[in-house]
């Protein structure tokens, strides 16, 4: 047993030391992949130290080592130490959050944490309610539920056909496309989800919204949500929320934030106020497994109302399980899942070892390194083409611009040299670069690194 744990352990050490020395790219090979797991035809067992070095051995060579510093890219963390101890503890004990009853440790941190983070949202802790989900997809989810079960009473029961209800929701083009899929999964069906245009800031146009939002019930449909965006998954910008706000208090609709990457913004005091409005949500995404920098798998779904949650999930029946205990919640009844696995631990880990304080230089420091990046190209002759606080650079060049090399060129050589990573997309139609600074590894000379890189690029 105890060799078996020490390969565990001597692996987690290494690595996490170690990631300089590895290469972030690899070379994308199906078949050699697939002819090393041929060996396993689960016939024959295999000694455990033979699993372990193939598994090791494959994850190292043929995976975007996202937690190396000088990985710029998605939302996808490095993460902490103490994360990976409270996710492998997870795994140990096992508890099942489904019901209080079996798990009341395991709950009762979750919820420690939750209210926790309620407060930094401006959210009242006894009157809100938040939920660990798999992730922003799931959040997003909730809160489209959650906004439908508060705008049409029963929804629950009769579904939105026998009501005879034509709903209809908005957020930006910037926007994260889990809201595609979830009017697709809630039968609200995809053309239900009004994409609203921005504006020269990349945020949401506040008066196309407003327009929207009237031709909708001038033509017979039902307007009954609206979300903006804490930090857009392209370009990292924040969506009005003040703005945002308001108008859904005009016009009586359900207002979400998608925080699931910004929102770990509330806390830092210096960061905190690009967040402004975030307090007046009815509900927010906000996902651990982003910039708070645990493994995946910990997305969080906050609301203002629990009843309108507890009503949204509520389910009866159930005489196979276990009792309820007075003054406490089960999870399978207040949130999406059933079964579920604790989540919330790896969070509560990381967050009680660094402190709020911790967090906050570690979230102010990727900032700086954006800014240095942005000074750095800004003085190189590149052109920075988005306008936020936080740590996401989207950036081109004349030579770009003039169609004389191709951002799929230049990321092509990059990925081949396998030293760094960054991403492109296109911002109103033009095709630009985007590097995030996601890493608590990610140090000046990474940033000046990734620069002499993109500069080799474009010299010829
Ligand atoms: C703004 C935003 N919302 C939601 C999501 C979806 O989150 P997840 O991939 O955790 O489901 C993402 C993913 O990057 C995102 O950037």
């Amino acid at each position: 047993m105890k060799h078996r744990l020490n390969l565990l352990v001597n692996e987690i050490e290494d690595f996490y030391t170690n990631i300089r020395d590895i290469g972030i790219v690899p070379d994308y090979d199906p078949e050699a992949i697939r002819s090393q797991l041929s060996k396993f035809d689960f016939e024959t067992p295999v000694p455990i130290e033979d699993v372990f070095s193939n598994v090791t051995d494959m994850m190292r060579k043929w995976t975007i080592q996202i937690t190396h510093p000088r990985y710029f890219g998605l939302f996808n963390p490095t993460v902490h130490v103490s994360a990976i101890m409270g996710d492998t503890l997870a795994s140990l004990y096992n508890p099942n959050c489904a019901v209080w009853g079996h798990s009341p440790a395991a709950c009762e941190i979750e919820e420690h944490i939750s209210k926790f983070l309620l407060r930094q949202f401006g959210f009242d802790p006894e009157k809100g309610m938040a939920n660990f989900t798999s992730g922003g997809q799931e959040a997003n989810h909730s809160a489209v539920l959650t906004a439908l079960t508060r705008a049409f009473p029963g929804y629950g029961d009769k579904g939105l056909t026998e009501l005879g209800l034509k709903p209809v929701f908005y957020m930006s083009d910037g926007s994260h496309h889990s809201f595609n899929k979830v009017a697709h999964f809630t039968g609200l069906g995809r053309n239900a989800l009004r994409i609203v245009d921005i504006d020269d800031d990349l945020r949401i146009n506040i008066d196309s919204l407003r327009t929207k939002i009237r031709n909708d019930r001038e033509f017979g449909f039902h307007p009954f949500m609206v979300t903006g965006t804490a930090g857009t998954t392209g370009t990292g910008v924040i969506d009005p929320l003040t703005e945002l706000a308001d108008l859904c208090r005009e016009e009586d609709l359900w207002f979400h934030v998608d925080a699931a990457y910004g929102g770990a913004a509330v806390l830092s005091e210096k960061l905190r106020s690009l967040l402004k409005g975030i307090e007046l949500a009815d509900s927010i995404t906000c996902d651990a497994h982003k910039w708070f920098a645990v493994p995946f798998g910990a997305g969080m779904f906050f609301c203002s109302d629990n009843t309108v949650v507890e009503d949204t999930f509520r389910i009866g029946g159930t005489n196979y399980m276990p009792p309820s205990v007075e003054g406490t919640r089960d999870f399978y009844s207040t949130s999406m899942q059933w079964t579920r696995k604790f989540a919330g631990l790896k969070l509560f880990m990381a967050m009680a070892e660094i402190g709020r304080e911790g967090y906050a230089d570690i979230l102010e420091k990727n900032v700086e390194h954006a800014n240095h990046l942005r000074n750095e190209l800004t003085v190189r002759g590149w052109e920075i083409v988005n306008s936020t606080d936080l740590p996401v650079v989207c950036f081109t060049h004349p030579v770009i611009e003039s169609g004389k090399i191709t951002t799929k060129y230049i990321l092509n050589n990059i990925y081949k040299k396998g030293e760094t990573w960054i991403s492109d997309l296109q911002i109103k139609g033009n095709p630009v670069l985007r590097a995030c600074v996601t890493s608590f590894k990610t140090e000046k000379k990474d940033v000046d690194f990734l620069v002499r890189t993109l500069e080799d690029e474009i010299s010829f």
